[in-house]
């Protein structure tokens, strides 16, 4: 069954998440920022929305667009890489398009690159041609070899790919790479990067025309008031009035400074700060003159 305005009318959104694996964790706890909880569930892979009609489906994060593209989920918490090799493999098949990243998570970040073994001389992608390149994304790579006029011969493994040139069923690979570890392992180096990814919300193309259209608009929302203060923290301090100018030059990603009534030596400041507040800026604004500096999280926003 495909998700069309003929579907039955549901009330309840569903949401299929990796049930075990690096974004299961960071899914969730996302979901429940959003002020999402569910009741602890008897079959661990169903979770039922509690304080709002959205259910969690946890599952394989290879199966999340299929479950959006049938219209089994709603929205899907996964990596960019697996639902665009979908959506490429679709394609390529001649089917329409059956879902859409819709926000960026901004957890979950790896590349897709290309990998040969470390002892090889790289050149170029020229030098890729007539080789066997082993992947999990044959779609993305074919394409992008389509792309750079390579001519290779692409070895769809579902897994461990990274052994492939040893086992000698490939002579390189084209694979996901995040701390770079497993490539290291496996005396291979990363030569060329296909696609940056990371975790993203994915949903149905065409809008629902039900209660579930509500209550998606409603997470969004949410979700974009809690990427809004990720990075915006509160900054007070206080400081000499001849200071004041020399330290706003050092907070140019702030808003104007408030001055909040001082104790008569010093003047007491306050600002929104939308860029990352480290404790060496920190010590750096100290030497400046701030004094009792003090840095508090935004924790929401619906501005
Ligand atoms: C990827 C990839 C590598 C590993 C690379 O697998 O297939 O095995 O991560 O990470 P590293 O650079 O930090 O060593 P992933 O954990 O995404 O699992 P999956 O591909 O089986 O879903
Ligand atoms: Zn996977």
């Amino acid at each position: 069954m495909s998700a069309s305005s003929s579907a039955p009318a549901r009330d309840r959104l569903r949401i299929a998440i990796q049930k075990s694996g690096r974004l299961a964790d960071p899914a969730r706890s996302l979901l429940a920022a959003c002020g999402l909880s569910w009741r602890q569930s008897r079959d661990k892979l169903f979770c039922f929305g509690e304080s709002l009609p959205v259910d969690l489906l946890l599952v394989r994060d290879d199966d999340i667009p299929g479950l959006i593209a049938d219209g089994v989920c709603d929205l899907g918490v996964v990596g960019l890489n697996e639902l665009d090799e979908q959506a490429k493999a679709r394609r390529q098949q001649g089917l329409p398009d059956a879902y859409q990243p819709l926000r960026g998570l901004g957890f979950g970040q790896c590349r897709l690159m290309i990998a040969v073994p470390e002892d090889w001389d790289w050149q170029g992608v020229a030098q890729l041609s007539g080789k066997r390149i082993a992947t999990s994304y044959p779609a993305i790579l074919a394409a992008w070899l389509r792309d750079k006029g390579v001519d290779a011969q692409v070895v769809e493994l579902s897994g461990s790919v990274e052994i492939a040139p040893k086992l000698g069923t490939a002579d390189l690979i084209c694979d996901l790479v995040s701390s770079g570890a497993t490539l290291a392992a496996n005396q291979l180096r990363p030569v060329e990067t296909l696609l940056d990814s990371e975790a993203v919300l994915a949903g149905p193309v065409h809008e629902l025309d039900d209660a579930r259209a509500g209550l998606m608009a409603m997470l969004l929302r949410r979700l974009d008031g809690l990427s809004r203060v990720q990075d915006r923290k509160l900054l007070m301090f206080s400081a000499a009035e001849e200071r004041v100018d020399a330290l706003a030059r050092l907070l140019p990603d702030a808003e104007p400074l408030l001055r909040l009534p001082g104790n008569g030596t010093s003047v007491r400041l306050q600002t929104m700060c939308n860029g990352a507040l480290s404790w060496q800026r920190l010590e750096e604004l100290e030497r400046a003159g701030a004094q009792g500096l003090m840095v508090l999280a935004v924790e929401k926003s619906l501005a």
